[in-house]
This record gives C-alpha cells, sequence and structure tokens, in this order.
C-alpha cells in the first residue's frame, strides 16, 4: 500500500519524508488556507521535498474554470495532480484532462457510483472520505469496499485513495480491502509506528542493560 501523507505543512512533510513513509502528497484548500501562505509556493515547496503524486486542489467550480486552473497547476511540476471535486462540472473537467494527459484525483467522493463514474471519465485517483462517513453513523469503509470490487469486476486502473482517514484501523481495513494508496494525516503517520508493548519492551531491555553495567 502507497501512503500519502494529507498535509500542506512542510515541517510535516520533510519529517514524513524521512522516515521514508511518504509516497505522495494530498492537499485540499482548508489545508492549504491553514499554512497562511501563498498557495502555489507552498506546491513547489512540497514538490522540491517529495518525489511522487502532489495533489493540488482547484476553487473554480465550473469545468472551464476548473481546466484553466489545471493548465496553469501542471506547470509548477511534472509531479502535479490536478484534485478536482465530485460533480458534473467536475467529470466533464476529468474527462478534458485526461484526454490531455493531465492526471488528476476526484475528490469528495461519498458514494460507490460516484467513484465509478469518475473512473469513467478517466480519474487517475479517486478520493473516497472515510472519516466524515463515520461521523454521520455511515460505515466509510464499507465506501471503499465497494470501490475496490467495482474497479476490479470492471478492470479499471484508476487508484483509490482512502482519504479522510482519523485512525490507524482505517489504514488497516483499507489495506485489507486491497486499496491502493491511504492518504494519511502526520499525527494517524505517528501512531502506526508505536505500540505500548514495543515501549515496554525497550525499556526492559534498557533497564536488564543497566542493572547488568552497574548503573
Ligand atoms: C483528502 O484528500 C482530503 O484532503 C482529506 O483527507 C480530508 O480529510 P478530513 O475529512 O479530515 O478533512
Amino acid at each position: 500500500m502507497k501512503f500519502f501523507i494529507d498535509t500542506a505543512n512542510i515541517n510535516e512533510i520533510k519529517e514524513a519524508a524521512s522516515m521514508g513513509m511518504v509516497d505522495g502528497v494530498t492537499t485540499n484548500p482548508s489545508l492549504i488556507a491553514k499554512e497562511g501562505r501563498e498557495f502555489t509556493e507552498i506546491i513547489k515547496d512540497i514538490c522540491a521535498i517529495v518525489d511522487g503524486p502532489i495533489s493540488a486542489e482547484v476553487i473554480s467550480l465550473d469545468t472551464e474554470g476548473m481546466v484553466r486552473e489545471a493548465r496553469e497547476l501542471v506547470k509548477i511540476h511534472k509531479n502535479i495532480v490536478i484534485k478536482i471535486p465530485m460533480t458534473i462540472d467536475g467529470l466533464k473537467a476529468t474527462r478534458m484532462l485526461t484526454d490531455e494527459g493531465i492526471k488528476t484525483n476526484v475528490t469528495l467522493i461519498f458514494s460507490p457510483l460516484q467513484a465509478l463514474m469518475a473512473a469513467k471519465a478517466g480519474a487517475t485517483y479517486v478520493s473516497p472520505f472515510v472519516g466524515r462517513l463515520d461521523d454521520l453513523a455511515q460505515d466509510g469503509l464499507v465506501l471503499v469496499e465497494q470501490i475496490v470490487t467495482l474497479f476490479d469486476n470492471y478492470g479499471f486502473t484508476t487508484e483509490v485513495i482512502v482519504a479522510s482517514v482519523r485512525n490507524p484501523l482505517h489504514v488497516l481495513d483499507s489495506a485489507l480491502m486491497g486499496a491502493d494508496i491511504a492518504t494519511i494525516p502526520f499525527d494517524v503517520l505517528k501512531k502506526l509506528a508505536g505500540h505500548p508493548m514495543t515501549d515496554k519492551g525497550i525499556k526492559a531491555f534498557m533497564d536488564d542493560w543497566n542493572k547488568a553495567q552497574g548503573k
């Protein structure tokens, strides 16, 4: 499973990259706004750190505006993937951009049929939002399972990016279902690496070692 990091924070991206855990980065307008810096400057900085797909989201809601923004954004770096909201205008833009050889990530996917339509429009990636569905007492992981099945049934090459990840179980269950990618917030990424028994084991080893050294 590929791990993307879901943040626009440069320090978090650097730290996660130094762990060897970043295959790509996803951003969205809310994550960019939190950084208080200019959008394209942030994207340029991210591209300089990570050599993998970097999702940058368009702001326009109409097809023409989305396509115009996308054509500018891809000039920043060869790794830019255009994040497009799942709407009818978004589907039209996805088809146009795919035909131009521009990679797309259709975002804000909340139903399997939305994912199927995005794949038919030629999307490179789809992003189902697991945590936001869980918040509504709907099982977000069921959505991931359905999308993986649909894409397998029909041989779509569109990759599934599990998004709105809130905890390690979202990552584990998505991996068991065969989702291609999880885009993970930095705090959740750190949680994946930890276990209380690991900490307890290290402490016991150190205590025994120090005792033997007479410390
Ligand atoms: C996906 O690409 C989005 O940036 C992100 O996963 C949204 O997560 P949230 O629901 O925690 O805002």
